[in-house]
């Protein structure tokens, strides 16, 4: 059977109060549009039209398949008259139009596949999704009648008696594409909202005797439409907690699940503990049997397998197999570490690349940087890389030795095996093997004390 998507986002999200389109709000890192896309992905379809709002066209566009048909709904007059802007794309489509809302990133591919089986089966003029919920306050509520359903009711439209049925529609449909099309010919803005519905369709549907079959999905939570604040924060626990029960089937142990917050699209391999209030955003890849927080952010980063990192925050960077972070450490972009590196407490990283086995372990700030493998780095050096203009270099060969509270004044250069004292200021290169000091000798001042003690 042939499929088209046709895909409601044109609304103005007025419940979001929010300068952004709301299907672009985030739901675990990506916009909540792009779930429904792959979630409709999965049926094949042979079109996909998305029915998008003037101020958010360019937007919303970016977020879907590039096969995707974008179409203008000038004027956001309902969920009727949207599917009615979609259909001149469709005018030479035949078979079955799938109705999505850009607002419900929960729904999963396998119910859009069981929904169209459904269709298919029971050779259906329309199947709409619904689902049993607790509180149906603002669904549309189905009302059955003859083995399938007689109408659909808004819950501002609705009687006392229709807002105690707890089976709504969920906005995802399946229709003959002929059918809907003559269908939407009669809707009128006759409702509380003086909008175009799309569920009128369905009461036109049944007094055409047509067949109009109700499909109710397993998990309620599945359908959930986000047109508020609150609901958006539903939707991210709800789908955080699938992300890190996928995970955990994966064998990444979480010993906190709930305060674990894991993007989709992170990737993380077996055998990986993750502790509490730990953050894994963007495309990160972790490897496995790492260990990683308590209370830690890695984002857009790529780290190895056998990593450690605790209380610490690693943005787009790369850790090979070994390195361990932290505590309290801020390993900023473009930072490399090769394997079994060290970063260690309260060391600030920045576009570095730090070689094998070296190590930063306590108190420093490297910038701008090239170093080395085996390379020892003393508590309290500084890459001075910023001159107030422009940024320049430090560059330290392998198995060099930086004293304590060495300041690096680059541009300059450490050589293989060099070593500097601690406690210099180091503003010329220093050749290989060689040691650099900057400091002036030390005086002796005996019994200073008694100075300090008069009549002593
Ligand atoms: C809609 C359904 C309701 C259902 C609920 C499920 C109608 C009339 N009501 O209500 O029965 O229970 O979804 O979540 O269909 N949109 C447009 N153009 C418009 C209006 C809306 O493209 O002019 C898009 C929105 O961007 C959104 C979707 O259609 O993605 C649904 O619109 P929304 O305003 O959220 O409808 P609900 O009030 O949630
Ligand atoms: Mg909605």
């Amino acid at each position: 059977m042939d499929i088209a998507i046709v895909l409601l986002a044109a609304g103005q999200g007025t419940r979001m109060k929010s300068e952004q389109p709301k299907v672009l709000h985030q739901v675990c890192g990506r916009p909540m549009v792009e779930y429904i896309v792959s979630a409709a992905e999965t049926l094949k379809p042979k079109q996909f039209v998305a029915v998008v709002s003037p101020a958010s066209a360019e937007q919303v566009s970016a977020a879907l398949p590039r096969s995707a048909e974008t179409v203008i709904q000038e004027d956001a007059l309902g969920t009727g008259d949207a599917v009615r802007c979609a259909l001149p794309l469709l005018k030479d489509f035949g078979g079955t139009i799938v109705i999505l809302c850009g607002d419900t990133p929960l729904v999963t591919g396998d119910t859009l596949t069981d929904l169209v089986k459904k269709h298919k089966e029971r050779e259906a003029a329309a199947t709409v999704l619904t689902a049993k919920v607790d509180d149906a306050t603002g669904y549309g509520r189905i009302i059955r009648g003859d083995g399938g359903v007689k109408r659909i009711v808004e819950h501002r439209d609705a009687t006392e008696m229709e807002l105690h049925i707890r089976e709504v529609n969920t906005g995802t449909y399946c229709f003959d594409a002929a059918k809907l099309a003559a269908a939407l010919q009669e809707i009128t803005p006759a409702n509380s909202q003086k909008e175009y519905y799309l569920t009128d369709v369905i009461g036109i549907f049944f007094d055409h005797r047509e067949k109009v079959v109700p499909f109710q999905v397993e998990d309620s939570l599945e359908t959930m439409g986000v047109n508020s604040r609150a609901q958006l924060a539903d939707a991210e626990m709800i789908m955080q907690e699938r992300i890190n029960r996928a995970h955990m089937a994966n064998g990444v142990t979480m010993i906190h699940p709930a305060l674990t917050y894991i993007d989709a699209g992170v990737t993380i391999g077996s055998d990986t503990v993750i502790h509490p209030n730990t953050f894994i955003n963007g495309a990160t890849v972790v490897g496995s049997g790492c260990l990683l927080g308590p209370s830690t952010r890695v984002v857009e980063s790529e780290v190895g397998d056998g990593c450690e990192i605790t209380f610490s925050v690693v943005r787009e960077a790369s850790l090979a197999d070994g390195v361990t972070v932290g505590p309290f450490a801020n390993v900023r972009p473009g930072t490399k570490v090769g394997t079994k590196g060290k970063i260690g407490s309260f060391v600030e990283t920045k576009k570095a690349t730090i070689g094998a086995g070296s190590k930063v372990p306590h108190l420093a700030y490297i910038g701008d940087a090239e170093i080395g493998s085996d390379v020892n780095i003393g508590a309290g050096t500084i890459t001075c890389n910023f001159d107030g203009t422009a940024k320049h270099k430090t560059t330290i060969g392998n198995g060099a030795f930086i004293g304590s509270d060495t300041i690096l004044v680059a541009p300059v250069k450490v050589g293989k095996r060099a070593y500097t004292g601690a406690g210099s200021t180091i503003t010329k290169d220093v050749p290989d093997d060689s040691l650099g000091v900057e400091r002036t000798d030390q005086r002796v001042i005996k019994n200073w004390r008694k100075r300090e003690e008069p009549g002593a």
